[in-house]
């Protein structure tokens, strides 16, 4: 059996690069696969979120999902902390889990930074519940982008070690999708860094929210260089923004890069730009109108979410038994 699970972290300021890189690619694999999609609030508190703007970002998040294409009467969608599986299946896995596989996690180092004493626990263990997250349906398939290449790696040791410690062929080793020519979106200030809902300038990035004025200025003002865009896919090498443009542009035409740059190759950026934002306009307007409909109403997303939830749960509930039985727990 083959069954998609994926999730976003509802802190706000989602963008072109969660839409590339994941959401989009979800509601293609609808059509193949059994999909769960998770809007996951337990990972979000793993940094401190403001309650009110929390419960606001939750629904957003699943307004933009619903908008963008997932349905959530054939699929699965619902918040995370809605179903108790996901953090009991955590704890199971944070005994598992070692301590040295944690260190290496690129993403904790990151986000940590300089201060690591005084991140949270929770920020540590975060790739356990995502492992969780996963194995709680026995995916086997994770639509994601480049960046969590690493957590999904600890998730597949994670279902290793845990079928050979209780001598079992429990869970399955998950695949990760990364799918599409935009796996790893740019910020449009420095090339060098991904887009991200964290970077201090919204300048850096495109927010599925923003208006067509919004979107031009940014893409006007995007970093680039003095050359005039090559012919041929080997010139962008060492022109990480013109780099990052061109593949934006390739990803939301359906083009590859080497079409964009037949095309546009000779061309100053200037005209490229305005071509840019021409495209990003036309495909953003519909899912940001769409989203500021579903966001009105409340009463739908809650009602949505509550009952992926139950769907969810009575997937995760059997599996989480069966687990307890394994580790030698006593179930009711
Ligand atoms: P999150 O919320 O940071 O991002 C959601 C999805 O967007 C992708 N993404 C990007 N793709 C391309 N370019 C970018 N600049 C970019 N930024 C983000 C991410 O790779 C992700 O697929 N830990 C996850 C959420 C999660 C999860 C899971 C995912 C929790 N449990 C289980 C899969 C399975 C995260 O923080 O995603």
């Amino acid at each position: 059996m083959e069954r998609v699970f994926s999730g976003a972290q509802p802190t706000g300021n989602l963008h072109l690069g969660n839409y590339l890189g994941a959401i989009r690619n979800w509601v293609a694999l609808q059509k193949d696969f059994e999909c769960i999609f998770c809007v996951v609030d337990l990972h979000a508190i793993t940094v401190w979120q403001e309650p009110n703007e929390l419960r606001s970002n939750i629904r957003e998040l699943a307004a933009s999902m619903i908008a963008s294409g997932i349905d959530p009467e054939k699929h699965v969608l619902f918040n995370q902390s809605q179903v108790s599986a996901h953090a009991e299946l955590a704890w199971i896995f944070n005994c598992i889990a070692r301590i040295g596989w944690l260190n290496r996690m690129t993403q904790f180092k990151e986000k940590a930074g300089k201060n690591r004493e005084n991140a949270s626990l929770g920020l540590y263990a975060y790739p356990s519940l995502m492992a969780a997250d996963i194995l709680a349906y026995k995916a086997t398939h994770v639509p994601v982008g480049e960046d969590q290449k690493q957590h999904l790696e600890l998730t597949r040791d994670i279902a290793i070690k845990f079928n050979n410690d209780f001598g079992v062929e429990f869970f399955p080793q998950p695949d990760p999708l990364i799918l599409g020519p935009a796996t790893r979106v740019m910020s449009l200030r420095d090339g060098s860094k991904k887009m991200s809902k964290s970077d201090a300038s919204d300048m850096s990035r495109i927010n599925m929210t923003d208006d067509a004025d919004t979107l031009a200025k940014k893409i006007r003002k995007a970093k680039t260089d003095p050359e005039p865009l090559p012919s041929e896919a080997a010139g962008l090498e060492g022109r990480p923004e013109a780099k990052n443009l061109i593949t934006i542009y390739a990803a939301l035409t359906d083009a590859n890069v080497s079409d964009v740059l037949v095309e546009h190759g000779g061309t100053q950026f200037s005209g490229f730009k305005q071509a840019l934002t021409d495209v990003v306009v036309e495909k953003l307007a519909p899912i940001t109108e769409e989203m500021a409909r579903l966001k009105a109403d409340n009463t739908y997303i809650d009602a949505v979410l509550a009952k992926g939830a139950e769907r969810a749960d009575a997937i995760a509930q059997p599996i989480l038994k069966e687990v307890k039985e394994i580790v030698g727990f006593l179930n009711r």
